[in-house]
């Protein structure tokens, strides 16, 4: 018996060219965790019902699991890992930090792109833009609220330039 055909898949993954022979059937997020080492995007449904597959894919959020990596190929992809660090956190990561936004994390490549993606078109969201951003992302931990707080107090950082990112 023989296995799936395989496919090339070429990206920018986090600012850097990559490429990979990956399984014809295999999703983005399986090709990205496995054939290019990123775990910032997470294996949870498997149906795009929990959002922490998520990554930015050319600029615009994308649930991984619902993406054929051939697919994806001469894509930008960023994920968590090339949006900021513990030491040089990005305006949102630090929010989350500070509000206690999050307990195990396993839901934050869903919350933390969501959050990115209303604050650039929305700068200054209502608590019901910002839910309903959000309302994509399962978090089994929190009862939400503290996302709410962060994805505020995230603007009032990027209005300040009090971020180190
Ligand atoms: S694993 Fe992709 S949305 Fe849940
Ligand atoms: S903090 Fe644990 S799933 Fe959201």
């Amino acid at each position: 018996m023989t296995g799936p055909e395989q496919v090339a898949v070429r990206l920018v993954l986090n600012g850097e060219r990559v490429s990979a022979l990956v399984d014809s059937d295999a999703t983005l997020v399986d090709a990205l965790r496995e054939d290019f080492d990123v775990t910032g995007v997470r294996i949870g449904c498997r149906n795009g019902d929990c959002g922490t597959c998520t990554a930015l894919v050319d600029d615009r959020c994308v649930k991984t699991c619902l993406v054929l990596a051939g697919r994806a190929s001469g894509s930008e992809v960023r994920t968590l890992e090339g949006l900021g660090t513990e030491e040089s956190p990005s305006a949102i990561q630090q929010a989350f930090m500070e509000c206690y936004s999050f307990q195990c994390g396993f839901c934050l490549p869903g919350m933390v792109f969501a959050a990115e993606e209303l604050l650039d078109r929305t700068p200054d969201p209502t608590d019901a833009q910002i839910r309903d951003a959000l309302s994509g992302n399962l978090c089994r931990c929190t009862g939400y609220q503290n996302f709410v707080r962060g994805v505020h107090r995230a603007a009032e950082i990027r209005r300040d330039g009090t971020s180190q990112t």
